[in-house]
């Protein structure tokens, strides 16, 4: 069985090399934190204003947006070379754990990416080079993310299948 990694990169396009690119250079050090809090803000800004597209908006709906921020932010951080200001708050990242509660579809995901990559474009200070790595490791991330359910779809129905035969016996 192909691994989640293996089947994020067929799915993404983009390959590990270039998804994992982001570790090549210390983005943190190149950008500094404040150009992680502008990146963060542009993006939930237009998270929050998105309404062209309402049900995406509605998947933020619990979350206030200054947390929303700070948490990215700080993930980004501690993700591309700098202190680990995330996890010092709120433990491991565990990405495909937090998202559970929310319908992280693929749909979503391309809406979520839309607005990564005009926010990637739109906060100054992020050199091309730069925008390009996070841009890769993000497309990639996001299809890890969400592929983990379709995954272990099969496994589950394998699973009820069994039971099922079991029970009736
Ligand atoms: C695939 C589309 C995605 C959707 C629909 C989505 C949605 C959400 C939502 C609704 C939250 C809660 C907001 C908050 O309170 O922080 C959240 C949190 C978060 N997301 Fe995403 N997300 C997506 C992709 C990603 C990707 C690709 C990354 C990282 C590369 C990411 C990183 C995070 C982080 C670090 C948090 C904070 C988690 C926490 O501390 O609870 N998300 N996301």
């Amino acid at each position: 069985m192909q691994s989640l990694q293996e089947k994020a990169s067929e799915w993404s396009g983009v390959d590990s090399a270039d998804a994992f690119a982001i570790d090549n250079t210390n983005l943190f050090q190149k950008l500094g934190l404040q150009t992680f809090i502008n990146l963060s803000t542009n993006f939930y800004n237009r998270v929050y204003d998105d309404e062209e597209e309402e049900w995406f908006r509605s998947i933020f709906v619990n979350s206030k947006k200054e947390e929303a921020i700070q948490n990215q932010y700080e993930f980004f951080v501690q993700r591309m070379g700098g202190p680990p200001l995330y996890s010092q708050r709120k433990g491991h990242p565990a990405l495909i754990g937090r998202h559970r509660p929310f319908p992280v579809t693929h749909q979503a995901a391309e809406r979520w990416l839309y607005h990564m990559e005009k926010a990637l474009d739109s906060t100054p200070d992020i050199d091309e080079d730069s925008k390009i790595k996070m841009k890769n490791f993000f497309r990639h991330e996001f299809h890890q993310i969400t592929s983990l359910p379709i995954l272990i779809k099969p496994i589950l129905n394998s699973i009820t299948v069994l039971i099922v035969y079991f029970a009736s016996r």
